[in-house]
């Protein structure tokens, strides 16, 4: 049987959906595998949206806005795109960054919408199913990508997005600001550590494992788990469970 994609599409209400409209009304031939949630600006797609649509086992995501400058509320898109950034960065950390896609399609452009779903569509069959649709769905994948979903809320991350432009575009009242490679530096690394506390939160939310069980589910060094538990820890968000021995068992709170 041969695979049809299953793929979401968040539309901006101003230009995108316009644009599909358009494409309907001028009886624009493209594949039918896209189903469309409207929004009214791609800068309220919430980067969680996203993730949780990977989760149902949908092969991929489409997010279209107003070309950059025609946001109908100014800047809208250009949030959407930042917010994408990071999600392209959580998701390359497991090679499924090529299943999410942002593009830009104006109103009047019924046939430029066509050619991109197209584009994507054929991009999504070449990568074949989600390994999260079906029965047996990889685990491993699934547990990522909830961590991730997980980070993506954190107040590190959000504000590191929120407060990109101001960070590296505008000066402080030192007249200092970072330059951008420091920035994307220091934000790859958050990326990291975030999704690597989410993914320690969930495995101790079902079980009570050591440090070393950790480093091995994780496929992680122990000096790394150990870090990042000393600061959840801190947090109150794990504790000591029991001893085992001499090692110490750990438990989400
Ligand atoms: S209204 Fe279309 S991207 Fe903001």
């Amino acid at each position: 049987m041969t695979f049809e994609p299953k793929i979401l599409g968040f539309l901006c209400n101003w230009c995108s959906y316009a644009g599909a409209d358009l494409a309907g009304v001028s009886r624009i031939q493209y594949p039918p595998n896209m189903r469309v949630i409207r929004v009214m600006c791609s800068g309220r797609i919430n980067p969680v949206f996203i993730f949780k649509t990977l989760l149902t086992g949908i092969d991929g995501v489409f997010v279209l806005g107003c070309h950059p400058g025609d946001c109908h509320y100014l800047e809208g898109n250009y949030e959407a795109e930042k917010k994408f950034i990071m999600v392209q960065k959580f998701l390359k950390i497991v090679d499924f960054d090529k299943r999410v896609r942002l593009d830009w399609v104006s109103a009047s452009e019924g046939a430029r919408f066509a050619k991109v779903v197209s584009e994507f569509i054929d991009s999504i069959r070449e990568q074949g199913p989600s390994p999260l649709s079906g029965e047996n769905i990889d685990q491993e994948l699934f547990n990522n990508l909830k961590a991730m979903e997980n980070s993506v809320s954190s107040d590190r991350i959000r504000a590191l997005v929120g407060r990109q432009r101001k960070i590296t575009e505008v000066e402080n009242e030192y007249g200092e600001k970072v330059p951008i490679d420091e920035f994307n530096a220091i934000f790859d690394e958050a990326i990291h550590d975030e999704f690597v506390r989410q993914r320690i939160l969930l495995s101790l939310s079902t079980k009570v494992l050591s440090v070393k069980d950790l480093a091995a589910e994780l496929k992680l060094d122990p000096s790394e788990i150990l870090e990042n538990m000393l600061t959840l820890k801190s947090r109150g968000e794990i504790d000591y469970q029991s001893i085992d021995g001499n090692t110490p068992l750990y438990m989400r709170i």
